[in-house]
C-alpha cells in the first residue's frame, strides 16, 4: 500500500512557498487503477514524486509498504517497490537496442544474466514488444517507445507503477497500445496511479482521484463522477463528445455504460 495521511508540499520553503498540495489523504493498493485527473499545476505530478519519495511532504506522511519516504537509510526499499513512468518517451530510452535498454535496470541491480534475460523477455512479452530485441529504440513508433519504457519499468519488479501522463504525445493507436498495456499492469497485481489529461481513461480504473486548488476534489467510483454533469463541471472536467453522447443516451433510457467512451463501443451496447 502506498499511504498518503495528511500530505502538505510546497517547492519553496514551506513557509512562504505557495502550498502546491495540501491536507491530501489517499491511499494506493496493490492490484488497484487509479486514475488522477486536474487541471494543469493542480498538482498531478507532484503527488506522482511524493509516491515515490523523490520529494517528501512538509507535513504528514507517506508510507510503502509501511516504509517512511522520508527514512534516508530505507530510500532503496522504497525506490524498488516504485517504478515511474514519464510523459516523453524519448526522455527515458537509455539503451541502443530494446533489450539493452529493458535490462537498464536490473543491469544496475547486478542480477545475474539469465535472471535479467528472463526480466527482459517477459516485461517485453507484457507490453507487446516481444520479437522486437534487437530493433534500435529509436525506430520505434512513439507508443512503441512509451510501451518499451513500461517494459523498462516492469522488469525492476516494482509493486507500483506510476504514469504521469503516459499517452499525452501518442496518437491514437499508440495511445490504445499504452492503455492496453495499463490495463495489463492492474491484471498482474500491481498498484496502478494514471495520471491524465483524458477524463475517458478514468472510466475503466478501480477509482478516480481529482485533484484541484491544492486539493482533493473528488476522490470515488468512476460512476460517482462520469454519470454525474454537475460533479465533472464543479471538478472542472468536461466529458469528451462521445461521452456526452453516452450520458445524453442514458438520460433517455438507453443501457450505455459509463464505459462507453468511444462512438464504437456506444454503438456496440445499442445493438447488442
Ligand atoms: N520544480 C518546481 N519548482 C517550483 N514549482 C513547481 C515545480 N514543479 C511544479 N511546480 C509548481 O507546482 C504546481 C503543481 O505542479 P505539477 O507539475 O505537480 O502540476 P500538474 O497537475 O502535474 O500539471 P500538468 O497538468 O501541467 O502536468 C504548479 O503551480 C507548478 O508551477
Ligand atoms: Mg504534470
Amino acid at each position: 500500500m502506498i499511504e498518503l495521511s495528511g500530505v502538505s508540499f510546497s517547492y519553496g520553503s514551506p513557509a512562504d512557498g505557495p502550498v502546491v498540495l495540501s491536507g491530501i489523504d489517499f491511499a494506493l493498493a496493490p492490484g488497484e487503477c487509479v486514475a488522477v485527473l486536474g487541471a494543469n499545476g493542480s498538482g498531478k505530478s507532484t503527488l506522482v514524486r511524493l509516491c515515490d519519495g523523490l520529494l517528501t511532504p512538509d507535513e504528514g506522511s507517506v508510507l510503502v509498504d509501511g516504509v517512511d519516504t522520508r527514512d534516508g537509510e530505507r530510500v532503496w526499499d522504497v525506490r524498488s517497490r516504485v517504478a515511474l513512468v514519464m510523459q516523453n518517451p524519448d526522455n527515458q530510452i537509455v539503451g541502443t537496442s530494446v533489450e539493452e535498454d529493458c535490462a537498464f535496470g536490473p543491469e544496475n541491480l547486478g542480477l545475474p544474466r539469465d535472471e535479467i534475460r528472463r526480466r527482459v523477455d517477459e516485461a517485453l512479452a507484457a507490453v507487446g514488444l516481444a520479437g522486437m530485441e534487437r530493433r534500435e529504440p529509436h525506430l520505434l513508433s512513439e507508443g512503441q517507445k512509451q510501451r518499451l519504457a513500461i517494459a523498462g519499468a516492469l522488469a525492476m519488479r516494482p509493486a507500483y507503477v506510476l504514469l504521469d501522463e503516459p499517452t499525452a504525445m501518442l496518437d491514437p493507436d499508440g495511445r490504445a497500445a499504452v492503455l492496453a498495456a495499463v490495463d495489463g499492469l492492474r491484471a498482474t497485481g500491481h498498484g496502478v496511479l494514471h495520471v491524465t489529461h483524458q477524463v475517458a481513461d478514468a472510466a475503466t480504473a478501480d477509482r478516480v482521484l481529482v485533484l484541484a486548488e491544492g486539493g482533493t476534489a473528488y476522490l470515488g467510483t468512476p460512476e460517482g463522477l462520469l454519470g454525474d454533469p454537475d460533479r465533472l463541471a464543479r471538478c472542472g472536467l468536461e466529458l469528451p463528445p462521445a461521452g456526452v453522447l453516452a450520458s445524453e443516451l442514458r438520460a433517455r433510457g438507453f443501457a450505455v455504460p459509463i464505459t462507453a467512451m468511444d462512438a464504437a463501443s456506444i454503438v456496440e451496447t445499442l445493438c447488442r
